[in-house]
């Protein structure tokens, strides 16, 4: 089975040819515009290119440009990203990102090439951006790699993409290719079995068995950090940094809970992301109503934003939203956040009205002062009953104020102020919009896919 789904996700040979063919290109360009630009630079193709380590039919190529220490940051930002355009126009097409610092991804052929600035390093030291480790990272893996470790990796990613654990991008927070790299090559030194895919099998066994905060130390470096988060591997280029640092709790669980069912009953069916159902307008209504509970959505217009500044932000937002509405008494079932053009998070709250009446406890009996206080004020105010004592507590029983969900969100959504919102979104056009204008509007794609939910 496993050779099954390694012959299909191993590049082929035409495959890798035309990658060869597009790196060259983009390494002439590199040395061309430095050349003409005047800027000291080195092309390395970096990432799971180089490691021979990516799967078939992945466009993504990293390259990245070695600039000299010498220039100081203003001169590499600018350089950089000047040298980085002049490759971008030569390709096909290109459009500018951002990560810690600008670079540029181009389109060449097939392949989303990702052209990247970053400083020579020769070790951790010397590293000043995330960007300038990736080069070390590569020498590191390339000496310890095989081609039989390289079909572990390959099988395992396979195994991570197919969970929808895979990538430490901030929308997702799953496992990068170096965290999948670095496993394979921790837990092939603890196989015994000789098996061909005995790195792979040993990853799956001990992952079953994770523990939270487990400490992966390939070169025993030893930390006395605190590291948070749940596993922790040491980057053996650099100990005072956790590869999985971008893990969340979620995709973890993804991962060891895989393993479990997967030891039961081990199944290609592991490797390939099962495609949800996808169901039209009249599916989503009926399914919704099924439900009975009330759905909710608040559009933010076209953020224009990059994925990895908008999703922590949106995560921020509806963290806030679901606390301002749980500490209101709604009960909130789930909440998710999307993108499109606009961005996007829905709401599902199990009741759309609460009573108008709620009770507000009071202070203790045997606190003297407070309960004169309390019962002060509300002899002196409309209440609907009380003040009275239940257990040892005063009570009364007053009027709700906000005993609708989207009039709750509305309002506090039109505050100037609303600190719980991500800060470039607190700016863009944004609407609350309840279960028939999320459908008129057409959130289709992801109303189905809020129903459809699946690990
Ligand atoms: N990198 C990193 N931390 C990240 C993202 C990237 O250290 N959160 C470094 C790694 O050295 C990685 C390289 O940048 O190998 C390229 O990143 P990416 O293309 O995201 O990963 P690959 O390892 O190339 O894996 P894939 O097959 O998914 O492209
Ligand atoms: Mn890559």
């Amino acid at each position: 089975m496993l050779d099954e789904v390694l012959d299909n996700i191993k590049p082929t040979e035409s495959e890798i040819n035309k990658s060869k063919e597009v790196i060259e290109r983009v390494k002439e360009y590199i040395i061309e515009g430095g050349d003409k630009l005047g800027i000291d630079v080195d092309p390395q193709v970096v990432g799971s290119v180089s490691r021979g380590t990516w799967i078939s039919g992945d466009r993504d190529i990293d390259v990245f440009m070695l600039i000299s220490r010498e220039l100081n940051e203003d001169e590499f930002r600018e350089k950089g990203l000047k040298l980085a355009r002049y490759v971008g126009e030569k390709c096909d097409n290109f459009k500018e990102d951002f990560a810690e610092h600008p670079y540029v991804v181009a389109q060449l052929e097939d392949f989303d090439v990702d052209i990247v600035p970053c400083y020579r390093a020769s070790d951790h030291t010397e590293v000043t951006s995330a960007v300038d480790r990736t080069p070390l990272h590569d020498k590191y893996v390339s000496k310890k790699i095989n081609n039989r470790l390289r079909d572990n990796i390959r099988l395992l990613k396979k195994f991570i993409k197919g969970i929808r654990a895979y990538g430490s991008k901030l929308k997702v927070k799953g496992f990068s290719g170096y965290l999948t790299e670095l496993l394979i090559l921790h837990y092939n030194r603890l196989d015994r079995s000789g098996e061909k895919y005995g790195a792979f099998k040993k990853t799956i066994e001990e992952g079953k068995n994770w523990k939270k905060g487990d400490i992966i130390d390939l070169e025993e470096h030893g930390t006395n950090k605190d590291f948070e988060g749940p596993l922790i591997v040491l980057d053996p280029v650099d100990p005072n940094r956790n590869v999985a640092a971008a893990l969340s709790l979620e995709k973890w669980s993804y991962f060891t809970s895989a393993c479990q069912f997967y030891l039961r009953n081990p199944s290609k069916n592991f490797f390939y992301k099962k495609e949800i159902k996808k169901l039209d307008k009249k599916e989503i209504k009926n399914k919704l109503s099924e439900r009975c509970s009330y759905l909710l959505g608040i559009e933010f217009q076209d953020p224009d934003l990059v994925e990895d500044t908008l999703y922590p932000q949106l995560y921020k937002s509806k963290k806030w939203i679901k606390s301002l509405l749980k500490e209101k008494g709604f009960r909130v079932l789930r909440t998710e956040a999307y993108d499109n053009k606009n961005a996007l998070i829905l709401i599902e709250v199990e009741n759309n009205t609460l009573s108008d009446v709620r009770k507000h406890m009071g202070p203790p009996v045997t606190s003297n002062k407070h309960s004169k206080k309390f019962v002060k004020k509300y002899l002196s105010e409309k209440t609907f009953s009380g003040p009275y004592i239940e257990e040892d507590r005063w009570i009364v029983e007053k009027k709700r104020k906000f005993t609708n969900p989207l009039k709750l969100i509305r309002k506090k959504i039109t505050n100037t102020e609303k600190p719980g919102i991500g800060k470039n979104l607190q700016n863009t056009n944004i609407k609350v919009l309840n279960q028939d204008k999320l459908i008129k509007k057409g959130y289709i794609k992801e109303l189905n896919k809020f129903i459809s939910k699946k690990a």
